[in-house]
């Protein structure tokens, strides 16, 4: 290929590109949706809240001249998540993108922690994230194109000095390890799973009142001194959706301010 025929801007560009975006009611994951959709895809927001999350990110994407579609569903219902990917394909056409960030965390220590407590968390964060994939893989193989972006963390790669959350720093490292595995099983179908693993990011699932000490020691251990704003996740999330990233399958991106360095 000539360096003549290189269009660098192109490579991010998403008009015409149909996402999915779970856990888009909120945090990372709706600014992701937003972010994909001033790039010019049209993108399905899916969350299983009913507060008007969705409503918020449905507005936020036609103010930017976007075109968005709110699903309700729970992506530990696996039916739920084939419906949301064959709503999105008759309203928005065929799906090539999607950012799996649906999740919940807790904390317990390990010693304490009671079976049900366990369970729900690795039925959202680790269940849920592989029945995403393999409904928009199923769609995706059908085109064969398509790219995967599970929102991991880097709690997947170290343990958070301080925080009890066995099953949820086990929960991102299978989100990490079984989507390399995934990638693996279609890349010869043309779909791409990579992940985001954010460090400590200010969303309401660290911004509470009760976790202003807490918020005060993520920033204290983090290289950069401050926690990343939900807008520092868009940036990676466009790379691995698009056609920038095209080489990359299998990875998992940290973006965590330096944290996993020291
Ligand atoms: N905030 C951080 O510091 C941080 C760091 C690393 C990784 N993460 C990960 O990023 C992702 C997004 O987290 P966030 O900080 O934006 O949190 P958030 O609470 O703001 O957003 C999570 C969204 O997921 C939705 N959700 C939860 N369970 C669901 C289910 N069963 N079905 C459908 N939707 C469901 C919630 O309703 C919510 O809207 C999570 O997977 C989280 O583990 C967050």
């Amino acid at each position: 290929m000539s360096n003549n025929s290189l269009n660098a801007p192109a490579l991010f560009d998403l008009t015409g590109s149909v996402a999915l975006v779970t856990g888009a009611g909120s945090g990372i994951g709706q600014c992701i949706a937003l972010g994909l959709a001033q790039c010019g895809a049209k993108v399905a927001c899916l969350d299983r809240r009913d507060d008007g999350g969705l409503d918020t990110t449905i507005e936020m994407i036609n103010t930017a001249g976007g075109t968005g579609l709110s699903l309700q569903a729970d992506v530990t219902n696996r039916e739920s998540l084939d419906d949301a990917v064959a709503r999105t394909e008759k309203s928005l056409g065929p799906l090539g993108i999607a950012v799996n960030a649906a999740g919940i965390a807790n904390a317990n220590p390990a010693q304490d922690m009671l079976e049900d407590q366990f369970q729900t968390l690795m039925d959202i964060n680790l269940k849920g994230i592989f029945f995403s994939c393999q409904a928009e893989a199923k769609a995706m193989l059908r085109h064969g194109k398509g790219s995967i972006i599970n929102i991991a963390s880097m709690s997947g790669v170290i343990v958070n000095r301080g925080l009890e959350q066995c099953h949820y720093n086990a929960s991102k490292a299978g989100v990490i390890h079984m989507g390399k595995s995934m990638a693996m099983e279609w890349v010869a179908g043309g779909v791409r799973v990579n992940s985001i693993s954010p460090g400590y990011t200010a969303t309401p699932m660290n911004t509470r009142p009760e976790m202003v000490h807490q918020t005060k020691e993520f920033e204290e251990q983090t290289p950069m001194g401050r926690m990343a704003s939900v807008h520092e996740m868009v940036g990676p999330a466009i790379f691995l959706a698009s056609d920038a990233s095209s080489y990359c399958t299998g990875v998992d991106l940290l973006v965590d301010g330096g944290f996993c360095c020291w």
